[in-house]
C-alpha cells in the first residue's frame, strides 16, 4: 500500500492584526505567519480500503471529519476526481492543541502537501491552498509554509524572506482561550496599538533580526481578560529577562514565544519557565 510520511510544523504569528469585520461574520486579518522545526508526523497511507480515517497517539483527538487532516482529505476528494481507495493518517501529534500555533491547520496542511504527492502531484500549491480555504482559514498558509503575510481571512498569501537563523522558545501556559470568544471582544475601531506590519516585512527583508523581534505584536494580547493576560505577560517578562530580542502571543493564543539570537540564553529560559510550564519548547525556524 503506497505510505508517505510528512511533516506538520507548528506556525507562529509575528504579528497579528485584526482590521475589520466582515458581513459573513468572519474578520480581515493582515498577520506575518512563520514556520518552525517543531511539529507534527503524519503517516499517510492510501488503499486502505474503506473509509478515510485517522488514528494519534492522543486519544481524545477525533478521528472523523471533525479532525482537520481528515476534513482535508474528504474535501480533496470532493474537489477532485482523486480517489485513494481508503485513506488511514496515522498523526505523531506534538504541537499542543488549542494552543495558537495552528496545530490542527497544519495536519490539514500536510494532508492536502502529502496526498497530493502520492498521487504524483496533479495539484499546484495555490490549488491545494485553495482547496485549504474551506477546511480552515489557516489552512492556506499551512499548505505553503515559510515566512508569509496572510490577509483576509488568511487565505491571501505574500511569500516573505524567512526568519533569520535564530532560537524560539515556545511557552504554552495551562489554560485554554477560545477563538470565537476572543474574536467577538474585538472592536476594530478602538484598537489604539496595532503591528507595524510594513516595518516588520521591511526587517524581514533586511535580515535584521533585532528589529524584527522589536515589532512583533498581536492585537489579541489586549483583550485577553485579566487573569490569562497577566501569566501571558508574566512568560513575556520571563522571556525577556533572559535576553530574548522580543516576545509576543501566538494567534489567539496561550502560546507565547520569545526570539533569542543567544543560544545559551534560550536555554536558560527554558530552564526556568520548564519548572511552571509543561509545554516549553526550544526551537528554530524552517
Ligand atoms: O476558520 P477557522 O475555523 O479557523 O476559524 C475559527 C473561528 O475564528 C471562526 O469561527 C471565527 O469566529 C474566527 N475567525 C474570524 N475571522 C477569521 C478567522 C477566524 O472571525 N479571519
Amino acid at each position: 500500500m503506497p505510505k508517505l510520511t510528512i511533516q506538520a510544523p507548528a506556525k507562529l504569528n509575528l504579528t497579528l492584526d485584526v482590521l475589520r469585520k466582515r458581513d459573513d461574520g468572519y474578520h480581515d486579518l493582515s498577520m506575518i505567519m512563520t514556520s518552525v522545526a517543531f511539529g507534527d508526523t503524519l503517516s499517510i497511507t492510501s488503499g486502505t480500503g474503506g473509509d478515510i480515517r485517522s488514528t494519534s497517539n492522543l486519544s481524545f483527538l477525533p478521528n472523523n471529519e471533525k479532525n482537520l487532516a481528515v476534513s482535508a482529505a474528504l474535501r480533496l476528494m470532493k474537489e477532485t476526481t482523486l480517489n485513494p481507495n481508503g485513506l488511514n493518517i496515522d498523526i505523531d501529534k506534538q504541537i499542543p492543541v488549542c494552543a495558537g500555533m495552528g496545530g490542527g491547520s497544519s495536519d490539514a496542511g500536510a494532508v492536502l502537501r502529502g496526498l497530493n504527492q502520492l498521487f504524483g502531484q496533479p495539484l499546484t500549491l495555490e490549488q491545494l491552498a485553495k482547496i485549504g480555504e474551506d477546511v480552515g482559514s489557516d489552512v492556506p498558509y499551512c499548505v505553503l509554509g515559510g515566512t508569509a503575510l496572510a490577509e483576509g481571512k488568511g487565505e491571501i498569501l505574500t511569500p516573505l524572506p524567512h526568519l533569520p537563523d535564530c532560537h524560539i522558545v515556545l511557552c504554552k501556559p495551562n489554560f485554554p482561550i477560545s477563538t470565537p470568544a476572543l474574536f467577538a471582544k474585538i472592536k476594530t475601531q478602538k484598537l489604539r496599538h496595532r503591528p507595524d506590519t510594513d516595518g516588520l516585512i521591511a526587517c524581514l527583508h533586511a535580515q535584521d533580526l533585532a528589529g524584527i523581534a522589536r515589532r512583533m505584536f498581536n492585537v489579541f494580547e489586549g483583550v485577553l481578560p485579566n487573569h490569562e493576560g497577566y501569566k501571558i505577560n508574566d512568560i513575556k517578562q520571563t522571556l525577556l529577562h533572559h535576553g530574548a530580542l522580543g516576545a509576543c502571543m501566538s494567534g489567539t493564543g496561550p502560546t507565547v514565544f520569545g526570539i533569542f539570537d543567544d543560544l545559551a540564553m534560550a536555554q536558560q529560559a527554558v530552564e526556568d519557565l520548564q519548572p511552571y510550564h509543561k509545554d516549553v519548547i526550544l526551537t528554530k525556524p524552517v
